[in-house]
């Protein structure tokens, strides 16, 4: 180590404090300004303001304050997902207010639901059924409960899944002991079987008997016969508490989390594996109070929340999960929060180009192999200068790769309906790249599912021995299937895929559009079946440029690739800004053709055997 490094890190910048200022939020008192080890602050709320965070904080020895910023409230007011998904982890903003070098050192980034392959997560839903919530805002509980469980699930983790619903007493709907506590379409089916009726004859709120059954649960696997004592200890226990707070029965819920917390032995070095959530979600009249006495209080996050409705509380779980140590090239995760920036809803997209002008688009369908056009090659120059630029384009996330090997579809000729009278022709406009190097999976850069794999046929939730035409019924099981494609600035615009009769009429236009296919009388010349279709009323059309890309949809939270954009007959960005889309002129009409990967799988066989797993035809 360098004796210097060593000097300056013992030498706090303020001597006179241990701890930097706390702060004191709007609307808030506080009493204590010593800010030495030991030293404690403590703050109020004035008026009818009501204090969330914590109400006394004290100088610990690693230079941090205990608990969570206190910050004063109306009682009735809701929280915005986007004003609580910094609070879930340690905002940049905090980070920055650390002026303390010994504290950076040990800062720790952040304590959200992990998702991670190796050990366990147990999950454990409480819903309050006391007669303080309505029978309407329980089901806002059950509804929101299956749609924390299906994202969970979504990442295929291990997960299990405990149910208790509760009022005077716990009733427990599914323990975290059973084998069907790991599947989630028992866990679905238990949760809407849930009946608020349950408790009707004791509709008090009794939160301290329903996290003590949490309790005796948690005691309970940690002694069966099996289990060892090391694998008990990788567990990660994640509580959350839909409820409006109003515990008015049992006594101090704070005795049954002190339990849980000696049970699952939390310190400083083990505070990762617990974290308690308490949620409001629905119209409630809510006890701030006791709710934000229930919620762990770790620096800098907050634990507890109220939020309007479902998709509130879904937006705030995406912030509560961290993906970070999701690094194995898992297919289809997309960050679906609001406010996720667009390279993080479409990990898989990169941009193909050759020097410094960007040409086409593609997807990451593994770690190291990029799914795109043939066209995008037709001028072919000198294959070494040509980059793929995968991750963030906006910030220092994106990484260029080098292309190792390009596999251009041999049946791809542009010209080779000329003779016909047909300009141009895009069969099997198809091309695979090997990346020089292995992408480093994060939140900015994840492969696509490519139907017909096993990782498809996992992210679907379908059994083991289902077909490729499994897969194609799931995802092409309309006549008009919404879909997205990603534009030249990122953002994820929407098509509706057209099959069967509806394809007929989708792509019948094509013969009315006689300044490009002046002489042609059969559409299937130049739209043969291995094109998808989109571009009717109210869709977005590609733009030059976008070629390449996935044509996507999601299914059980996760994302499949169903198709590359191809061509059309109108360009709506037509040498403008990338921001903006022209609709077309009177008399033109957009269609735009995809390929259709069902339709090329003998190809994305013989290709990538050995680098993806397919199912069987
Ligand atoms: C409530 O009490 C009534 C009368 O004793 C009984 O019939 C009913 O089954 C009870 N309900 C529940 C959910 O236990
Ligand atoms: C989504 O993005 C947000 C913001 O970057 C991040 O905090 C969160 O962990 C992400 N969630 C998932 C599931 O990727
Ligand atoms: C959410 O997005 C808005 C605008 O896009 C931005 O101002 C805000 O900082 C974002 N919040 C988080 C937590 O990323
Ligand atoms: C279309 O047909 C006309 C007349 O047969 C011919 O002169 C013309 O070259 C054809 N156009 C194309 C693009 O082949
Ligand atoms: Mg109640």
């Amino acid at each position: 180590m360098d004796p210097l490094m060593a000097v300056l890190c013992l030498l706090p910048l303020y001597p006179a404090s241990h701890c930097p200022n706390p702060g004191i939020s709007v609307g808030a008192v506080r009493t204590g300004s010593r800010f030495g080890l030991g030293d404690k602050v403590r703050y109020r709320c004035s008026s009818n303001l009501v204090l969330t965070g914590s109400a006394e904080r004290e100088c610990q020895d690693d230079g941090v304050w205990s608990g969570t910023e206190a910050i004063c409230r109306q009682p009735y007011s809701y929280d915005f997902p986007e004003d609580v998904a910094p609070a879930l982890g340690t905002s940049f903003s905090h980070l920055l207010a650390t002026t303390n070098p010994i504290q950076q050192k040990k800062k720790n980034l952040g304590r959200k639901i992990q998702i991670q392959r190796s050990g366990h997560l147990n999950l454990y839903l409480l819903l309050d059924a006391s007669q303080s919530v309505s029978k309407d805002d329980f089901e806002i509980f059950k509804d929101s409960a299956s749609r924390m469980v299906d994202r969970i699930f979504s990442f295929e983790i291990k997960v299990s899944v405990a149910i208790i619903t509760f009022a005077s007493k716990p009733k427990i709907i599914m323990s975290v002991l059973e084998d069907r506590s790991r599947d989630v379409t028992e866990v679905e089916n238990s949760l809407r079987n849930i009946n608020y009726k349950d408790h009707e004859n004791g509709t008090g709120t009794n939160i301290y008997e329903a996290l003590h059954a949490v309790y005796i649960m948690m005691n309970n696997q940690m002694n069966r016969p099996h289990m060892n004592p090391g694998a008990w200890q990788e567990i990660r226990h994640a509580i959350i508490l839909l409820t409006d707070g109003k515990s008015n029965m049992g006594g101090s819920p704070k005795v049954a989390v002190d339990n849980i917390k000696e049970v699952l032995n939390i310190n400083q070095k083990r505070k990762d594996y617990l974290d308690i959530y308490a949620i409001g979600v629905g119209s409630l009249h809510v006890d701030w109070k006791e709710l934000n006495n229930l919620g762990s209080k770790k620096d800098g996050e907050r634990h507890a929340f109220i939020l309007k409705d479902v998709q509130a509380l879904s937006q705030v779980f995406e912030h509560m999960l961290d993906v970070s140590q999701l690094t194995d090239p898992i297919c289809g995760v997309g960050n679906m929060s609001a406010n996720a920036s667009a390279q993080e809803r479409t990990p898989w997209h990169v941009t193909i180009k050759p020097k410094s002008q960007e040409t086409c688009r593609g997807a990451l369908i593994s770690d190291q192999w990029v799914l795109t056009a043939a066209h995008c090659f037709r001028n072919a120059e000198d294959r070494t200068l040509w980059r793929v630029s995968v991750g963030d384009p906006n910030f220092q996330g994106s990484k260029e790769f080098q292309i190792e090997e390009a596999v251009i579809s041999p049946g791809f000729n542009v010209f080779s309906k000329k003779s016909q009278g047909i300009p141009e022709f895009y069969g099997d406009d198809i091309a695979l790249l090997k990346l020089t190097q292995k992408v480093k999976m994060s939140t900015h850069a994840r492969p696509i599912c490519l139907p017909c794999t096993v990782g498809a046929n996992l992210a679907l939730r379908k059994l083991p021995g289902s077909t490729c035409r499994d897969h194609e019924k799931e995802l092409l099981n309309q006549v008009s299937i919404p879909a997205h494609f990603v534009a030249l600035n990122g953002d994820k615009l929407n098509i509706n895929l057209k099959t069967g009769s509806e394809w007929t009429n989708c792509v019948k236009v094509v013969l009315k559009d006689k300044t490009t296919f002046p002489n042609l009388t059969d559409v299937r010349e130049v739209v043969t079946d291995q094109f998808l279709c989109s571009g009717t009323q109210g869709d977005d059309s590609p733009c030059k440029g976008e070629s390449g890309g996935a044509v996507f949809l999601e299914r059980r939270l996760r994302f499949f690739q169903v198709g590359l954009v191809s061509w059309g007959l109108y360009n709506p960005c037509g040498g403008s800004s990338k921001n903006s889309r022209k609709p077309a002129p009177h008399g033109k009409v957009p269609r735009d053709f995809h390929i259709n990967l069902f339709r090329l799988q003998p190809w994305l066989r013989q290709h990538l055997e050995g680098i993806l797993n397919f199912v069987p035809l």
